[in-house]
């Protein structure tokens, strides 16, 4: 009888592979304190949540995801000390030039979002290059925001949108939240579905505020380099069974 249960029970976090989420976002907290747990220096830990990031961009690439958007440095991260900046720069760098060779055959686009202009001309260079490369593949898209800031995002596309008003392209009447939308670093890419942060933190900390109106947010304390496969899909599993409204009833 246990054994036939066992045999029709539905299997744990089992999710619907129709209904995906087409656009994921994740605040990949929690390095500094894995690392602190063992005994081992921050960069430790930021270097373990690079490997993990490779395993879920991979991962989600697989399942069939279409947009993911990672937290990997944020406009407020340039007050931590120069040493763990400089070793988040470099873990940067070792990725973007590795990106083409590890993700030859996984058809993921890359795309930078965020002020790169104060970051490294090398860094710089770095992700025009792969953006340039992977731009043909016609996976799965991953946004890596870098030197990343929600409000800056917001008050970018405000200047800009202030300007085309000054120069009499527009009138002040013809902005609409498509306009606003349409000016952030994530033009023509649709809203995230799901937020997923981990750590026990559960603030949003400045990551697509404007982009996350209606996003599902999911958080666990899991630390960002124990994040595995079966945590995605537990996200995933809950993001499946939310009821989403809009506002609506
Ligand atoms: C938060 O952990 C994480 C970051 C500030 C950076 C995220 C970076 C990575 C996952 C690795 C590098 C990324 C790429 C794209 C190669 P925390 O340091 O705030 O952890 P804590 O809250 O436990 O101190």
């Amino acid at each position: 009888m246990l054994f036939f249960k066992g045999l029709f029970r539905k299997k744990k976090h089992e999710i619907d592979y129709g209904k995906l989420p087409e656009h994921i976002a994740i605040i990949m907290d929690g390095n500094g304190r894995w690392a602190k747990k063992r005994g081992l220096s921050r960069s430790i830990g930021h270097r373990e949540g690079s490997n993990t990031l490779k395993k879920i961009v991979t991962f989600c690439e697989e399942i069939g995801i279409k947009y993911l958007t990672v937290y990997a440095f944020s406009t407020e991260n340039w007050k931590r000390p120069k040493s763990e900046v400089d070793s988040l720069m470099s873990l940067l760098k070792e990725y973007l030039k590795n990106a083409d060779k590890e993700l030859s055959g996984k058809n993921v686009r890359i795309n930078v979002i965020g002020d790169i202009s104060r970051l490294s001309p090398e860094i710089q260079a770095l992700t025009k290059k792969v953006m340039k490369s992977t731009s043909r593949n016609t996976g799965m898209l991953l946004n890596i925001a870098l030197n990343y800031g929600g409000r800056d995002e917001i008050l970018k596309a405000v200047k800009a949108i202030a300007k085309e008003t000054a120069a009499g392209k527009i009138s002040a009447d013809d902005i609409d939240e498509k306009m606003i939308s349409d000016h952030l670093y994530t033009s023509g890419i649709p809203d995230p579905d799901l937020l997923i942060r981990t750590s026990g933190e559960k603030r949003l900390s400045n990551f697509l505020i404007w982009q996350s109106a209606y996003s599902e947010f999911w958080f666990t304390d899991v630390l960002w380099p124990d994040f595995k496969k079966e945590n995605m899909l537990e996200a995933i599993y809950a993001y499946q069974n939310r009821d989403r409204r809009y506002g609506g009833i």
